[in-house]
């Protein structure tokens, strides 16, 4: 059984199809790309996944169980957890407070109190480096800073399934290499399938998934192996002629 199954989906804005009739499975603990133009519908679909937004048509699943109908609060009790394009932290709460705030909402809802998710989020602000940040405001940190904070408090939700929307945008290369090594590791040793969009930093495509998803005009228009799907003559013709990597 699929971790994630999504049959179908389709969302549309007034005239607008933004995401058409995608289908798509991710098992667990999967490294997997999504790139596609801008407005090609990534962000959309990560939408739809996380319960932000309802299809119009198409369902989805999520270890076998239809939560199309899910608020975005209950699958992420189910293990479904984000990062967004545009991070917005608790700004006068520290890094710690904020990291809390992802345990106490994620899988382990209800089974721990404050004082265990503090525990939890020292572990992941341990994990993503950010330990001598830990008790500074959140709007004291850095973009690259913050956008790592936010890759703890999505990590300290405990989840399943990880969607990472631009999660990498702006930083530098250095950075980015670091965060892909860390990726791989957090999905070999908790198991935790990954989702990376991407928009034009391939590098972090072609070092971190195994697997890329081509969207483009709400479409799915490539789903293969990383090498097959960068190759594809489609992917190479929407990016303008240019191999994928050298974009
Ligand atoms: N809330 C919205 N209302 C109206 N149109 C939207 C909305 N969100 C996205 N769109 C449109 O849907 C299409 C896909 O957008 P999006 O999913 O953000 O693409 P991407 O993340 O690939 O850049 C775009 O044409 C965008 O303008
Ligand atoms: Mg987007």
């Amino acid at each position: 059984m699929a971790l994630l199954k999504l049959d179908r989906v389709t969302k549309r804005f007034g005239g607008l199809v933004a995401v058409n009739e995608v289908s798509l499975e991710i098992e667990q603990g999967e490294l997997i790309g999504i790139v596609g133009p801008n407005g090609s519908g990534k962000t959309t679909l990560y939408n739809l996944i996380s319960g932000i937004y309802h299809p119009d048509e198409g369902r989805v699943f999520f270890e076998g169980r239809d939560i199309t109908d899910l608020p975005p609060y209950e699958r992420a009790h189910l293990g479904i957890a984000r990062t967004f394009q545009i991070s917005r932290p608790f700004g006068s709460a520290t890094v710690r407070e904020n990291v809390a705030v992802g345990a106490l909402f994620g899988t382990l809802h209800g089974q721990i109190g404050v004082e265990e998710a503090m525990e939890v989020a020292d572990r992941y602000i341990e994990l993503v480096g950010l330990t001598p940040e830990r008790d500074k405001p959140a709007g004291a940190l850095t973009p690259v800073e913050k956008k790592l904070m936010e890759i703890a408090r999505a990590l300290a939700m405990r989840p399943k399934l990880l969607l990472m929307d631009e999660a990498m945008a702006g930083m530098h290369p250095k950075d980015i290499d670091k965060l892909v090594a860390f990726l791989r590791k957090v999905r070999d040793e908790e198991g935790i399938a990954i989702v990376a969009m991407v928009e034009h930093i391939m590098r972090a495509v072609v070092g971190m998934a195994e697997r890329v998803m081509v969207m483009h005009q709400g479409r799915k228009m490539v789903d293969a192996p990383t090498a097959e799907a960068l190759g594809d003559q489609r992917v190479v013709d929407i990016y303008l002629g240019r191999p994928l990597e050298e974009v």
